[in-house]
């Protein structure tokens, strides 16, 4: 008899939703044109997500406005759009790449977000990811500080869409706040969740140049990459343990490597977005993600990514 090699399994499932493969690129990461979006669809993301669309297209803020350094980057881009009408109408040919399309949306009120989803929802992406994290507006706090108001805007979009719908939350730093955020989803449920945020909110300088790094908020941005990796699990594992995985999760978050994605997981994650590494590497990055992840599977005798969520051992 020939022997099998085990292969393992690295498709995943979220709210219904089948990925050919668990990761996908971060919204924000290469995804604001049709041309970035198009190449992500193209690529072995196992999804395209959109780049965060407001109503109105926007260029964004002052560059320098994105920043890299040895163990993050920290950026505040300020929403570069094309707006939401122009996501609409790309949607369609997106799904013609036979993989998921997340529609990912922010709104700088309000109102603006239960307007966008309805819209959004009529051009059909697979799912749609409410941003209540933006840290990069000047002015406008992350909504998902504000408890209430998150309820508020989950809310809104659940009377408007039909499909299904996810929050992408802010990184929360005591148990009372993982705790007060289960309790809205408990009340006004989502689909699923995307956890975190950049760190907001964050100052890196250069001390030759004894200066920021970015130019908008005086140098203040949003923390990513390898160094908020633990900050990234944390909330993962948090909101695991409080639903007991009854909502998925899309980690987000410090992954680098193959090990990172297969960490996100055990925490509870159920598929992972990019967004650093995406932006430093390039497209190239989700082969050998998906290699790695690959090795450390067979290394360790998992069949796939479902057999590792959530399989965290506490001590
Ligand atoms: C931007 C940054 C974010 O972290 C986010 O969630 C949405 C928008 C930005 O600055 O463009």
């Amino acid at each position: 008899m020939a022997s099998q090699t085990l292969v393992p399994d690295l498709s995943t499932t979220i709210a219904g939703v089948r990925f050919p493969l668990c990761f996908m690129n971060a919204s924000g990461a290469r995804c604001v044109t049709r041309a970035e979006l198009e190449a992500l669809g193209r690529s072995t993301s196992g999804a395209i997500v959109t780049k965060s669309m407001t109503r109105e297209p926007r260029v964004g803020n002052p560059e320098p406005r994105y920043f890299a350094f040895a163990d993050g980057s920290i950026n505040s881009m300020g929403l570069p759009n094309l707006g939401y009408h122009a996501y609409a109408e790309l949607i369609p040919s997106l799904k013609a790449f036979g993989k998921p399309v997340i529609a990912s949306i922010a709104g700088l009120c309000e109102d603006d977000f239960p307007d966008i989803a309805g819209t959004i929802s009529k051009a059909a992406p697979d799912l749609i990811e409410v941003n209540l994290s933006c840290p990069n507006i000047p002015g406008k706090p992350q909504i998902g500080y504000d408890f209430d108001a998150s309820e508020r805007v989950i809310r809104k979009v659940r009377a408007v869409v039909d499909r299904p719908f996810g929050v992408k939350l802010p990184p929360y730093f005591d148990p009372a706040h993982h705790a007060a955020m289960a309790g809205v989803l408990q009340r006004a449920p989502v689909d699923f969740l995307s956890l975190i945020n950049s760190v907001g909110n964050a100052l890196v300088i250069d001390p030759e140049r004894e200066s920021v790094v970015i130019k908008p908020k005086g140098g203040f941005g949003g923390l990513g990459g390898a160094m908020i990796k633990p900050v990234a699990l944390a909330n993962i594992r948090a909101f695991w343990n409080a639903f007991q995985g009854r909502i998925p999760i899309i980690g987000v978050g410090g992954i680098g490597s193959g090990t990172d994605v297969f960490e996100h997981l055990l925490a509870g994650a159920s598929a992972v977005q990019i967004g650093t590494a995406l932006m430093e590497e390039g497209l190239p990055v989700f082969d050998r993600l998906g290699q790695e992840l690959a090795t450390v599977f067979a290394k360790k005798g998992y069949h796939g990514v479902e057999s590792a969520v959530g399989r965290l051992k506490e001590l």
